[in-house]
């Protein structure tokens, strides 16, 4: 049964000073290890505070660590609503290599999106370091949404990544997805989710009691995962 430990903050700038100081120290470690670091980090909103907050550590060795973002939406590379483009936006400008789930030069069809970043996430190191999810009210994660949760949960064998068309389509970023699988999600030395508001907290309690048989994406997830996972919630 997966382990749990919650860390709880009344505020998002105390919560965003810890994960930011605790996934430094993630990064610090892996590169003293292993020479380098290789993240994938959730979209959304939640990630700003924190990311700017790591690139104010100045004890870390961007040119060390590999980025990718756990799910993105189908857009060109300068699109707001690119997960990529927010995360490059403050880590690339420090010299971490962020990658592109897949060439977002171009349009693609959410299957050819999610065959291509399938192919670019064979070339991290896997176990990759950490895994950081975030979590949207109605359970789902990266972008495993309700809807398409067969997709991503059941997979081939070895399958990371998969386009998705979630239906409805999300209201704050109304486009088709690229998502990492639950096996790619779950296939990190350390696992973390970030999440802030009370219906989040509530979602996530939910999930976690109902365990396999969860409804909810993120339980899905979580309830397969092999090492303990950090929960850093805030009030907001
Ligand atoms: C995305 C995500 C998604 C996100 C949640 C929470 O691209 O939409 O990666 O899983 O983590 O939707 O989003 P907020 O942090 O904006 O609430």
């Amino acid at each position: 049964m997966t382990e749990f430990e919650w860390w709880t903050f009344d505020d998002v700038a105390t919560m965003a000073a810890q994960v930011a100081e605790d996934v430094g120290f993630i990064i610090e470690r892996a590169v003293d290890a292993n020479g380098k670091a290789e993240l994938c980090i959730s979209g959304g909103t939640t990630p700003a505070p924190i990311l700017a907050a790591l690139a104010a550590n100045g004890d870390i060795d961007w040119s060390k660590v590999s980025i990718t973002p756990t799910d993105e939406r189908l857009v060109r590379a300068d699109d707001p609503l690119s997960n990529h483009r927010s995360i490059a936006s403050v880590l690339a400008a420090k010299g971490a290599v962020v990658n592109p789930l897949f060439d977002q030069s171009h349009d693609w069809t959410a299957l050819e999106a999610g065959r291509s970043a399938d192919a670019r996430l064979a070339q991290l190191s896997w176990p990759i370091d950490l895994t950081w999810l975030g979590m949207g009210e109605d359970g789902h994660t990266a972008s495993i949404f309700p809807s398409v949760m067969n997709a991503a949960l059941d997979v081939p064998r070895g399958r990371r990544a998969v386009g998705v068309e979630p239906e409805p389509l999300p209201a704050n970023a109304p486009v088709a997805r690229v998502t990492l699988t639950k096996p790619a999600l779950l296939d990190a030395h350390t696992l973390i989710v970030v999440i802030t508001g009370e219906a989040k907290k509530a979602a996530l309690e939910r999930a976690i009691a109902d365990g396999p048989s969860s409804t909810l994406p993120i339980g899905r997830v979580l309830a397969d995962a092999e090492v303990p996972v950090d929960i850093y919630w805030a009030a907001e």
